[in-house]
């Protein structure tokens, strides 16, 4: 008989690919997707660590599972993911409901393990077996069908920011051989999809030796743009330092290279830089946007910013209200510091709480009225949206523009997979709202 398989997913754009891979590998097994989270046979919570209350977030999740089941058969309860990495066997001590711990590293061992939780009621996986993992999942078609898809081509990070876990729950840097990418992402192609991002926690740090030469991304992205069924590339997440001349060259040859580039600084001064042991400067960071803006003056940025840094003082903080005011990120991501046990920051003495909600509130004041006013920008302006999908519950398309911005619209369902061009009426913060422009300006995506 059939069996059904929520998935629920936290953190970032590499959970949500991993969780669409677990997906294909349990269906080997017989098991079937369900958005039912009321009716599993086996339930996942693939888990995020990059900040505090992360692992009381699971915890909670699984009393919400508990409490669902409670009157039914049990699912076999999977946590996977960062927290999974980072608490390991201690998760099934204290919570006797998990059947299953598995680290992302281990994710071509699942099969194995729902097999094996028939008799063996607790298993746990963290191996870091990178190669494995890849090496299961590249004989595993992909059979994601989504209009905008994502591609892990590397994994873990070797930069141990002061304040990161993602060293120690993704592992080291790991890049996939470039063959197996591509042929991933002609499978992707033929699938639908009409736009890639190239996923890694250093996206951009990607190298991958045959033949004593070195393969880096932007050799991918002029594979990818030779596909011609494929009309947007995209890549994140990105690291100041690995923004090499060859990946900034892609913006003057790449059309399909969209015109976003999400990199983080995380701050604007360079006491705390060097305090995290985030290995550039703001002027390192300066000197990318330059030559960026240079060669495409459309080209837009966005960030990732850590207010309250341990010894951020005032004038640091305006350093980075500064840095915010100079470039006008028009989408970026802040938060206050949160020690993470295991990191070097962990023990260093916190800013007090109020000045860092006074701090966070200033920043992102500034930020989102960027990104308002950009939005603003496009008002009674035709912007071309690759269609993704009708909304849920709703009548409405749903698709993006060049930067990455949501954008709503009424419109047929043949429009999805096309590159439309679409007057915009209204916005607000994070979206777009208008009308698809007579069918003229079609093109066929
Ligand atoms: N590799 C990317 C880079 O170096 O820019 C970032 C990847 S990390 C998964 C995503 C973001 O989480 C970081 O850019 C940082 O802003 C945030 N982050 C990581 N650790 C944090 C912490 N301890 N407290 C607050 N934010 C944190
Ligand atoms: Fe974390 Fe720094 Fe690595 Fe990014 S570069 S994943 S912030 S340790
Ligand atoms: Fe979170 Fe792990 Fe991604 S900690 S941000 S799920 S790499």
């Amino acid at each position: 008989m059939e069996k059904k398989i929520f998935i629920k997913t936290f953190g970032c754009q590499m959970n949500e690919y991993d969780s669409d891979r677990i997906y294909d590998s349990v269906k080997k097994i017989g098991f079937k997707k369900t958005n039912d989270q009321k009716n599993a046979d086996c339930y996942v919570l693939n888990t995020c660590h990059i900040r505090d209350k992360a692992k009381e977030k699971v915890y909670h999740e699984i009393g919400r599972v508990k409490k669902i089941y409670r009157r039914k058969k049990k699912p076999i309860l999977i946590v996977a993911g960062c927290v999974a990495q980072a608490e390991n066997q201690e998760m099934l001590k204290r919570e006797p409901y998990i059947d299953i711990v598995i680290g992302p590293q281990s994710y071509h061992k699942i099969n194995e393990l729902l097999k094996k939780s028939a008799t063996n009621p607790k298993n746990e996986e963290t191996e870091f077996d990178t190669i494995s993992k890849f090496e299961y999942f590249d004989k595993i078609k992909n059979t994601g069908n989504k209009v905008s898809a994502f591609l892990t081509i590397q994994e873990g990070c070797d930069k141990f920011c002061n304040f990161c876990v993602v060293p120690f729950t993704r592992g080291p840097e790991y890049s996939r051989p470039l063959k197996k990418i591509l042929n991933e992402a002609e499978i992707l192609i033929k699938n639908g999809a009409k736009e890639i991002t190239l996923l890694g926690q250093n996206v951009n740090a990607y190298s991958y030796f045959e033949n004593s030469k070195e393969y880096r991304i932007s050799n991918l992205i002029n594979e990818l743009e030779k596909y011609s069924e494929l009309k947007r590339i995209r890549y994140t997440t990105s690291h100041p330092r690995d923004m090499t001349d060859d990946l900034i060259d892609c913006y003057l040859n790449n059309k399909k290279l969209m015109p976003f580039v999400h990199l983080p600084i995380q701050s604007g001064s360079n006491k705390i830089l060097k305090l995290m042991n985030r290995k550039h400067t703001v002027e390192d960071y300066l000197n990318i946007y330059e030559r960026l803006k240079k060669i495409n003056p459309k080209i837009e940025f966005s960030s990732d910013f850590i207010i309250s840094y341990p010894g951020e003082t005032n004038d640091d903080f305006n350093d980075t209200l500064n840095l915010v005011k100079k470039i006008k990120f028009i989408n970026s991501y802040s938060f206050i510091f949160s020690p993470r046990p295991g990191t070097k920051a962990a023990e260093l003495k916190l800013i007090d709480n109020e000045v860092s909600k006074e701090r966070l509130n200033e920043i992102q004041k500034n930020l989102f009225n960027y990104q308002i006013n950009k939005n603003r920008s496009f008002e009674g302006k035709s912007v071309e949206v690759l269609v993704e999908n009708r909304m849920h519950n709703q009548f409405k398309l749903f698709g993006r523009n060049e930067f990455n911005n949501s954008v709503i619209f009424e419109g047929n369902e043949n429009n999805i997979g096309k590159i439309i061009k679409v007057k915009i009426e209204n916005t607000n913060q994070n979206s777009l709202f208008g009308k698809i422009e007579n069918n003229k300006n079609m093109k066929a995506a």
